[in-house]
């Protein structure tokens, strides 16, 4: 599994540590502590073993049933505007969600009127398994797509790890690589930064069954400016207008410049609080 040199030396770590310069955590409860060395000790245990049962392919729906009209609608038209069909190498499940967050970045790049881009490189923070990644190779075109997971190596229950699945995934896409690493420290130029409800306060990390040292947005967000390019874009998905206001404070305090921000539709996986898009450029030298 490819792993990229770390970049010590930079400065959202302390070089006597190696160890990440954290921002002052709000006050946890001793439960919330507890909490936390309990997913420490099973996500450290799992970078241990590092278990892999071989790649994971889903099994290719082919054909969407089921669809409400609004989703046939919508589908269709992303079908016919990107020539895609998620469907014949995903599940129906899987292939929702891939037309949905194709639907969100298609929304939110012509609210911002963005400009359209191919070539160069994407990263993506925190991918999961990395089950978008045809969604981001269908949308940017990129000359390299890389989705970087601080917890790749999570076990679901029919004992493919989260590495096997992106395997899965990324297999049929060119130039696609899967990287577990910590994105605080991993260190590689890119033209767009793509964050899909990056953590920006400490409850959701608990509940995502990890510990709180992984919490630390200053630190991630000053790693996005190190990395990117100077034309570069940096996209963030938030759950609603709260957690987007969060998430641009952070992104503020390292100095990156903000160059829109819009509420999105879910129609073809409506939840609330409604996704929010903002776009943000590195800091002017
Ligand atoms: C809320 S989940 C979002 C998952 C995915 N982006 C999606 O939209 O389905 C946040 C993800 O970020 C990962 N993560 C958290 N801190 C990270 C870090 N420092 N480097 C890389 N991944 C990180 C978590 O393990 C988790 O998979």
């Amino acid at each position: 599994m490819p792993l990229l040199a770390t970049d010590m030396d930079h400065p959202a770590f302390d070089t006597s540590t190696g160890h990440p310069r954290t921002t002052t955590l709000p006050p946890c409860s001793l439960q919330q502590r507890v909490r936390s060395h309990y997913h420490a000790f099973w996500y450290h245990l799992g970078e241990r073993l590092a278990w892999s049962r071989g790649i994971y392919r889903e099994r290719p729906a082919q054909k969407l049933h089921d669809l409400s009209g609004v989703q046939y609608e919508r589908i269709a038209s992303l079908q016919r505007r990107f020539r895609v069909r998620f469907e014949q190498r995903a599940t129906q499940t899987t292939a929702l969600r891939q037309y949905d967050y194709l639907d969100l970045l298609n929304q939110g790049w012509s609210a911002l009127r963005l400009p359209t881009s191919t070539g160069g490189t994407v990263q993506d923070i925190g991918s999961s398994n990395f089950w978008y990644a045809p969604v981001l190779h269908t949308f940017f075109r990129p000359a390299k797509l890389i989705g970087v997971e601080v917890e790749g190596h999570r076990i679901y229950i029919n004992r493919y790890s989260r590495h096997d699945y992106a395997q899965g995934y990324i297999q049929d896409l060119p130039n696609t690589e899967f990287h577990i690493q910590d994105y605080r420290r991993y260190s590689s130029p890119a033209d767009i930064i793509t964050a899909w409800y990056p953590f920006v306060t400490p409850a959701p990390v608990l509940a995502w069954r990890l510990p709180l040292s992984l919490f630390s947005p200053q630190v991630l967000f000053s790693q996005v400016v190190h990395n990117l390019q100077p034309h570069g874009l940096f996209l963030m998905v938030n759950q609603g207008r709260d957690e987007a206001s969060v998430a641009a404070s952070w992104c503020s305090k390292v100095g990156m410049v903000p160059c829109g921000s819009c509420e999105l539709r879910a129609r073809l996986r409506p939840r609330l609080p409604a996704p929010t898009l903002s776009c943000w450029i590195r800091p002017p030298a």
